[in-house]
């Protein structure tokens, strides 16, 4: 044969084929360790039937026992890495939105609209969050203690005075859907108010179903609650809209609620700053991840308390002095607020234990490093930032409930304690969750005295914590 014609072919097949065979070889080899399981399915179930059992946490322990830190795996059909530790949620929460994408399943996408901040990155996420911010900063919450605590009490007064027994989980997303209605929407008690909040419910459904669009699926129903949701809250920025320019938007009638004040934003050059889709977008995605956190919260600040006599004389305490230092009817203000420093740590505390979000997952944009190990870019990664609020490490004895941790300036080390996560999608909600939480245990603590009724307390992940029975309490009027 012609020794041209042979160098040629060499050139041609065999060098590419050594370089794929070399280059492959160096990306296997630091692949992170882990087994990929059954084709589509993975470890999807083991994971799923853990987080239904209330195991999750051991079963993250349980690969990193058997893997260390990183692993990897298959969660319905994505290649996946599991980062585990203080150092992985600090890397995740500082790392650059070219190397990792906020990730959400599509499901949650084609509910809550393509401009909902959390599909959003880089700039677009920096407007949107500033823009969401302006509303939910302490400065303009702090005008709306009052009409939170109108809220709560209308509601104590429909669901729980004259009955004996109540559910607490579900009174609490009850309440905390009214609150956010209120604020959120400028929507008052009445029937508009009922219809949104019975499509939202749908909404929230479906977040987690398989988003198969077909007639009479999980997924199908929510679609078309969303779609009504929509047409409400389109025609409620219409109406604002005119209100606002009646009233030459001034700085009160901008903040009287989080539409009011979206609308009212602009850009330097006096342009708007979010359009009519983001901003319906953003309402939607605001009252989702709003209302079920801050229930889940006070739900287990309920039982905790039940459970624990001498927080239980601490809290209450706490809310006498500030009850007899105000006249009769009057309403609480920020400053009260800022005095329930003992019954705050009891939710932090509640949240160091149960928090409401246990895992979180991002995309890979490109091929990162990570422990010597590559994470190829079209991976995901799924981390559990949580589990270091449950490590001695960080937080001595970890299962006891003792609120005093959380009394110094910084209980523990940064990126240990993330029941609201960290970094530049930290949750901006954080202030709004502490005064509705304050406004509503402060209610609760001043009318009632509770305990559990002998039931089954567990409960599950779905992929929010949810009590098997709702969380059933015996209620009894307090005697003033
Ligand atoms: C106890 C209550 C709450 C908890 C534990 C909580 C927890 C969290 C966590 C862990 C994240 C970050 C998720 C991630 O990194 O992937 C987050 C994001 C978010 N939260 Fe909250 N949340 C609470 C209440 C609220 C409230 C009351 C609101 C609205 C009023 C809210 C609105 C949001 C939004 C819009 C995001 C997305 C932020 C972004 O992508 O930049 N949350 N929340």
């Amino acid at each position: 044969m012609n020794p041209g014609y042979i160098f040629t072919l060499f050139l041609l097949i065999v060098l590419p084929l050594l370089y794929l065979l070399i280059s492959t070889k160096k990306t296997c080899k630091k692949l992170p360790p882990g087994s990929w399981g059954l084709p589509f399915f993975g470890q999807s179930l083991s994971f799923l039937n853990a987080m239904r059992t209330n195991t999750a946490e051991n079963w993250v322990q349980e690969r990193v026992r058997k893997y260390g830190p990183v692993s990897k795996f298959n969660f319905l059909g994505t290649p996946t890495v599991l980062l585990h530790g203080q150092a992985a949620n600090k890397f995740i929460y500082t790392c650059d939105c070219n190397t990792l994408a906020n990730q959400q399943p599509t499901s949650i996408r084609r509910l809550m609209g393509e401009r909902n901040i959390t599909e959003l990155s880089g700039n677009d996420h920096k407007r949107v969050r500033e823009a969401l911010v302006s509303f939910l900063k302490p400065e303009v919450l702090k005008q709306y203690v009052g009409r939170m605590e109108e809220e709560v009490k209308k509601h104590m007064e429909m669901h729980w005075h004259g009955k004996e027994e109540v559910q607490a989980m579900p009174l609490m997303k009850s309440l905390t859907f009214s609150i956010m209605s209120s604020l959120i929407f400028g929507l008052e008690q009445g029937a508009r108010r009922d219809a949104l909040v019975e499509h939202f419910q749908h909404i929230i459904n479906g977040v987690l179903s398989m988003p198969v669009n077909l007639p009479f699926t999980r997924f199908n129903r929510s679609l078309r609650a969303s779609a009504k949701a929509r047409v409400m809250v389109r025609e409620l920025l219409r109406e604002k809209r005119e209100t606002l320019k009646q009233q030459h938007t001034s700085a009160a009638s901008a903040n009287q609620d989080l539409i009011s004040c979206l609308l009212s934003l602009r850009n330097e050059d006096d342009s708007i700053l979010l359009s009519d889709e983001e901003i319906i977008d953003n309402a939607i995605i605001v009252m989702v991840a709003g209302h079920d956190t801050s229930s889940i919260l006070i739900t287990f600040i309920i039982k905790f308390l039940a459970n624990d006599p001498s927080v239980y004389a601490t809290i209450v305490q706490e809310h006498e002095e500030i009850a007899k230092s105000k006249a009769s009817g009057e309403l609480l203000t920020w400053e009260d607020l800022a005095k329930m420093k003992y019954t705050w740590r009891v939710a932090m505390e509640t949240l160091r234990i149960i928090p409401p979000v246990f895992c979180s997952f991002r995309k890979v944009l490109t091929d990162f490093e990570y422990e010597g190990y590559i994470i190829p870019k079209g991976w995901q990664v799924m981390w559990a930032a949580c589990m270091t609020q449950m490590d001695e490490i960080f937080f001595p004895d970890p299962s006891k409930f003792d609120a005093t941790r959380f009394e110094k300036q910084s209980p523990s080390p940064p990126f240990s304690f993330v029941a609201f996560g960290g970094g530049s999608r930290m949750c901006p909600g954080n202030e709004f969750a502490r005064i509705e939480t304050l406004v509503t245990l402060h209610y609760l603590l001043s009318k009632f005295t509770w305990k559990l009724s002998c039931r089954d307390n567990s409960f599950f992940r779905d992929p929010m914590p949810v009590f098997n029975d709702g969380l059933s309490i015996q209620i009894k009027p307090k005697k003033l």
